[in-house]
């Protein structure tokens, strides 16, 4: 029998018409609270900094819009719940608003309205079979917290330990996967470098970025530290981190371009995710000497204590993967002596205008082989991969999207990467932060001007849900 099954996977996967999927490799569709809750003044939730920024600066927003109501899913989480069981996902990963649970950030006021909301949603999900997958941190930071410097202070890793026991406690016991923190990388080369995440006008070329990726590892370490000492006896679960990467390929074969492509990944990835708890030293090196060139009496990478990187090292139970897309990685020399990131990772990229955009299969193939690699074959969840478009019901890209990434995530599990689940984002178009409603991502096309905010499966949808359905990705 046993060899039977093998027999016909191997037929099945040989053959170009269509592919079976592994048992073992859960299918999900992803969300975050920001991006779909609206109910942003709702029963007692605090603002947080995407509230401030929409509300301040509209201007900053491409179509001048907010999330105030987004896809209403805080009123409208039982139409979400359609969509999930239309689809029958074996998971569903959506995040917490800190500000819905913990108005001000800390854990001195716990919103009971925030508590209800969430508990709903969880129980109903379990009932359906599906498992939630949650995110405690996608980037909606309570603004009282980031009026004490957000990210870049140090603290912050205390209060969001504090506020991941409380998550913990409150859902742990049905919550068996836990993310910490949404793509540490962007959140902080977003905010502090490129200007263009939330709050606005913070960035400090060189400096804030490094100030906020430390605490932002310290807190996901603390998290991981607390559920290790007083939940995962208990409670079961797995806690990880998610890290979004792009694909670097060296433009040439030039060794100054490989080396370049090496930086970016090690830049991107390595600087959240290691086997030593450390920095990469490329990053301390190249760093190091350019600050001192700049002058500064220190790096402007603030170096961790051994304990802290004792605390860091190992603290991931799985590595959670966000992946868009692939770039062409050359070697770029910033002669400028002003401080920065860029200058620092010394890398320029390009896409190659042959590939189709957004649909370069094998870079996502090649990275999940770099991470196997890199760390030992690491236990990956694939925590988002998705197509941006104008939001047409018959989504044609998407389609191709989906079942091209999808082989080439067999074709890596084949190669002997462990990965054990996919996540498409997103179930439904949503509001996509400083691009507002101008790109979608969604399985689902929402109505934005109606009240219902109705929800409407695409191509798409109906395609992802046939392939969860028969495990098997169709031919051409
Ligand atoms: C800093 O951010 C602002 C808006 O958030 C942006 O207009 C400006 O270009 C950014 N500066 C740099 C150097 O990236
Ligand atoms: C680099 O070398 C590899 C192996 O020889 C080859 O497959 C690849 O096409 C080369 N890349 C470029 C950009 O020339
Ligand atoms: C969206 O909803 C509005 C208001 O109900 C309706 O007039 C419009 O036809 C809907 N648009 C689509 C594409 O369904």
């Amino acid at each position: 029998m046993a060899t039977k099954i093998i027999l016909l996977w191997s037929v099945l996967f040989n053959s170009a018409q269509s592919q079976i999927l592994p048992p073992d490799l859960k299918l999900g569709v992803a969300t975050a609270s920001y991006q779909i809750e609206g109910g942003w003044n709702a029963n007692g939730k605090g603002v947080n900094i995407w509230d401030e920024l929409t509300h301040t600066h509209p201007d900053l927003v491409a179509d001048h819009t907010t999330g105030d109501v987004a896809c209403d899913s805080y009123h409208l989480w039982q139409d979400d719940l359609k969509m999930l069981k239309f689809l029958k996902v074996d998971h569903y990963r959506f995040s917490l608003s800190w500000s819905r649970l913990l108005p001000g950030g800390f854990t001195n006021q716990i919103n009971p309205d925030g508590v209800a909301y969430y508990n709903n949603l969880i129980n109903a999900l379990i009932t359906e079979g599906i498992e939630p997958m949650v995110t405690l941190y996608h980037w909606d930071l309570p603004q009282n917290l980031q009026n004490l410097g957000g990210w870049t202070n140090p603290l912050m890793a205390l209060y969001f330990e504090n506020y991941a026991r409380v998550a913990f406690y409150l859902f742990g016991g049905r919550v068996k996967t836990w993310i910490t923190i949404n793509e540490p990388s962007s959140i902080c080369v977003g905010t502090y470098e490129d200007g263009d995440g939330a709050p606005a006008f913070v960035n400090s070329s060189g400096i804030g970025l490094y100030l906020c990726g430390r605490t932002i590892l310290l807190a996901h370490a603390a998290a991981y530290r607390v559920y290790d000492a007083e939940f995962r006896k208990k409670q079961g679960g797995r806690v990880g981190i998610t890290i979004d990467s792009i694909w670097a390929e060296p433009k040439t074969n030039n060794s100054a371009d490989v080396e370049a492509a090496t930086r970016e990944m090690q830049f991107g990835v390595g600087v959240v995710f290691s086997l030593s708890g450390n920095y990469p030293s490329i990053m301390i090196s190249r760093v190091g000497d350019n600050s001192k060139r700049e002058h500064f009496m220190e790096s402007r990478l603030p170096p961790f204590t051994p304990k802290e990187i004792k605390l860091i090292q190992g603290s991931s139970d799985f590595f959670g993967l966000n992946h868009y897309h692939t770039w062409l990685i050359a070697n770029q020399d910033y002669p400028d002596s002003s401080p920065s990131y860029h200058k620092d990772k010394g890398t320029k990229g390009t896409q190659d205008p042959d590939w189709e955009p957004g649909i370069v299969p094998w870079g996502f193939r090649k990275l999940l082989n770099w991470i196997k690699n890199e760390y030992n074959n690491p236990l990956v969840i694939v925590t988002e991969n998705g197509y941006g478009d104008g939001g047409a019901v018959d989504d044609v890209n998407r389609v191709v999207f989906l079942k091209e990434f999808m082989r080439a995530l067999v074709a890596a599990i084949h190669d002997g990467c462990n990965v054990k689940g996919y996540t498409v984002w997103s179930v439904m178009d949503n509001m996509e932060w400083r691009a507002g409603y101008t790109v979608k991502f969604g399985l689902h096309y929402v109505n934005f001007t109606d009240v219902k905010r109705t929800r409407t499966p695409k191509c798409s949808a109906y395609v992802y849900a046939t392939i969860i359905k028969e495990r098997v990705i169709p031919g051409e």
